[in-house]
């Protein structure tokens, strides 16, 4: 394999075909795109005339209760872009009612529990019953259209069941992923304004129960305006603590109402859900999604970008919790009637071979994971993965952060016994779906880029400085989007004005994703990682000013500086450098006890792996930490730290560099 220097890193040019069995396949379908030809006449059509594309798609996709007469509104410059305006439509119609009335025996989910071996499904039919249950329990509590339900739930068919009854009666939902901590459920509850809350009395993963209710009790102690506390039972304890009348058991719930419940349409702009994501400030942004832009931008990415067709089995592994299951566990899955695996467990419980198991005891024809669980199950062996029957895989993807050659080449070869396409999708919970992705049958992958745009996607690489759009290939700086497509962000719920500041007013014109990246000599782009204060830790995104208010909230901190260092497993691991007040005594019982500070204000997923007592940090005159050095010298690159002008007191550099190299 050659390999060539972009960025001062290097980039594999390797290129592999999709393998013919994608584009040629004996008794199936062809793929939905099944050349570069063909990708790029759609690709065209979506970008020159945006109104005949996306009006066939809409239709052919989405079922309508009051159709579009106009595709799209607005514009990146004034933040005022809205998709299908007039259009009204009902999300739980879309993805449950649909199919439930041609086929109620059809597959919705597959359930696979922590414990293996005790797999369920849950039919179309049965979930429209489901859904409408739930539905009427909401009403019963006074909710109505428009109004904010949290919801704090395991991976089990029940946390979809609740995204889709607020869905049906056009009620906003906000997942909070089940590892956060009792204040970060509290902080987002607060700022939805939510009045309801969806949990379970315990989740299960990897045979550990966790204290998901009483996590939800303690993060309500700071919510008055909560009313309602729905629960579903997963693992039945008896001493999960409980608290009538606030909280309602759900199966008693819905055991009283009515399996069937009107949709509610809505128009295609109003909001589906927030999602809380971390942004460059100590704030968590709800980031707002749609109803009709997202859900068609959702079904529509998973029918292509994974080649869909009928009586597939789609797994993806992510947690509902993140947008990557919002919209590859839940929504675009059913809005195109597949089947879709949810996956409660770890890949390593009870060994490293459970996903693969999982493929081969479901049949499941497409995969999608993110790289640290590809690098994680890589380190175990090949036997874990060749023991088992892979060859229903068709399409194996990866998803949330670079994936790194060795592990592309591993996932390719071994998971995909070099017979199924690699998908590299590249895209944000801002983006809604994928941005950047090759498509199976058509795009030939280098190990590493996430290749070309989607649909209706117009990217550009701008001069970070300049904001210059540079054209041509072979160039690299900040990736840019020029013009709104349908599954876009369209605000952060309530602070537009921090929505146009983070994406929209850094290049006027233009959607800022907050990424570096390049284009090569062949027209593929290639992601270089975050170019603000967010770090990617196996995929999940962290604010390094979350992490850092977390440590000055404890009494012996003084100032702290967290950076993403580079790690072999996570791709980043958060390291955190802390000063002391006077008076404290710095050892390892005080180190230890500043983890755990993270850990119980955020969760565990904001763990420091790295935690560094210093005297002092480099900082310029004014006062303002250099967070760029200690990026560097965590780096390894303590030899190229560039300009040192403005650092007040050079001499402290030596012990950091010693510090940090003792620690690491
Ligand atoms: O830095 C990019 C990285 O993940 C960020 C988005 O994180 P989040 O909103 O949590 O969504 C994750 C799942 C969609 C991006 O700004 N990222 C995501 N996918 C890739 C990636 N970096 C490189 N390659 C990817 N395929």
């Amino acid at each position: 394999m050659t390999t060539t220097t972009i960025d001062e890193k290097v980039t594999s040019v390797a290129v592999y075909p999709p393998h013919p069995r994608l584009a040629n396949p004996e008794g199936r379908e062809k793929p939905w795109v099944s050349s570069m030809a063909e990708y790029k006449a759609l690709y065209k059509e979506s970008i020159e005339d945006p109104t005949s594309f996306w009006t066939r798609i809409a239709n052919e996709t989405l079922s309508w209760d009051r159709p579009f007469s106009q595709v799209s509104l607005g514009s990146l410059k004034n933040g005022d872009m809205a998709w299908f305006p007039d259009g009204r439509l009902n999300v739980a119609y879309n993805c449950v009612d649909r199919w439930a009335s041609k086929d109620p025996n059809r597959v919705a989910f597959v359930y696979e529990a922590d414990e293996p071996g005790q797999a369920t499904k849950v039919t179309y039919g049965e979930l429209l019953a489901q859904v409408c249950s739930l539905a009427n329990v909401l009403s019963s509590f006074g909710l109505r259209k428009g109004e904010t339900v949290a919801i704090y739930m395991p991976m089990i068919p029940e946390a979809a069941v609740a995204m889709l009854a607020c869905a049906r009666l056009g009620l906003v939902h906000t997942v909070v992923f089940a590892g956060f901590s009792s204040s970060s459920l509290a902080e987002r509850v607060i700022d939805a304004r939510a009045r309801v809350v969806i949990t379970a009395d315990e989740g299960l993963r990897g045979g550990r129960p966790i204290r998901t209710k009483a996590i939800v009790d303690e993060a309500l102690k700071t919510c008055p305006d909560v009313e309602k506390v729905l629960v579903f039972r997963r693992t039945g304890n008896e001493s999960v603590p409980f608290n009538a009348p606030r909280d309602v058991w759900w199966h008693e719930a819905v055991a009283a109402q009515r399996p069937y419940c009107p949709p509610v349409p809505v128009s295609a702009e109003d909001p589906l859900f927030l999602l809380y994501t971390s942004g460059s400030t100590g704030k968590p942004k709800g980031v707002v999604h749609t109803s009709g832009g997202y859900l068609l931008g959702a079904g529509l990415t998973l029918k292509y970008v994974f080649d869909i067709h009928d009586g597939d089995v789609f797994c993806c592994t992510a947690d509902i919790g993140w947008i990557t299951g919002h919209s590859y566990v839940v929504y675009g899955p059913l809005a195109l009637g597949a089947t879709s695996v949810i996956f409660e467990s770890v890949p390593t419980y009870p060994d490293a071979s459970r996903y693969w198991r999982l493929v081969e005891e479901h049949k499941i024809t497409q995969f999608y994971t993110a790289p640290t669980a590809i690098r994680a199950l890589r380190r175990h062996g090949d036997d874990f993965v060749t023991r088992c029957d892979l060859s229903t895989l068709r399409v194996i993807g990866s998803v949330g952060e670079p994936i790194n050659p060795e592990a592309w080449t591993w996932y390719n070869e071994v998971v995909g016994g070099s017979r199924c396409a690699v998908v590299d999708t590249y895209w944000q919970t801002e983006t809604g779906s994928h941005v950047i992705t090759p498509l199976p049958g058509a795009t030939p992958a280098k190990p590493g880029s996430a290749t070309f745009p989607f649909f209706g996607v117009e990217l550009a690489i701008l001069d970070p400085t300049t904001g210059v759009e540079l054209q041509g290939d072979d160039v690299s700086g900040v990736l840019a989007i020029k013009r709104p497509w349908p599954s876009m962000a369209r605000t952060i719920a309530g602070d537009h004005k921090r929505f146009l500041d983070t994406y929209l007013n850094p290049y006027p014109g233009y959607y800022f994703a907050g990424d570096g990246a390049s284009r090569d000599a062949d027209g593929y782009y290639w992601i270089r990682g975050r170019v603000d204060d967010v770090i990617n830790v196996s995929g999940h995104r962290m604010s390094t000013a979350e992490v850092e208010s977390a440590l000055i909230g404890h009494k012996a901190v003084a100032e702290s500086a967290v950076v993403g260092a580079p790690d072999e497993l996570s791709g980043q691991a958060i390291c955190a450098f802390v000063t002391l007040k006077d008076g404290f005594e710095a050892n390892d019982v005080l180190k230890s006890e500043l983890v755990k500070e993270v850990r119980t204000r955020i969760g565990p997923i904001a763990t420091p792996k790295t935690l560094i007592l210093v005297d002092d940090l480099p900082k310029t005159r004014s006062g303002k930490i250099i967070r760029r050095i200690l990026r560097k010298v965590v780096a390894g690159e303590a030899d190229q730290l560039g300009d040192l002008s403005t650092l007040s007191d050079p001499s402290i550099l030596d012990v950091l560099i010693n510090k940090v190299s003792a620690a690491l």
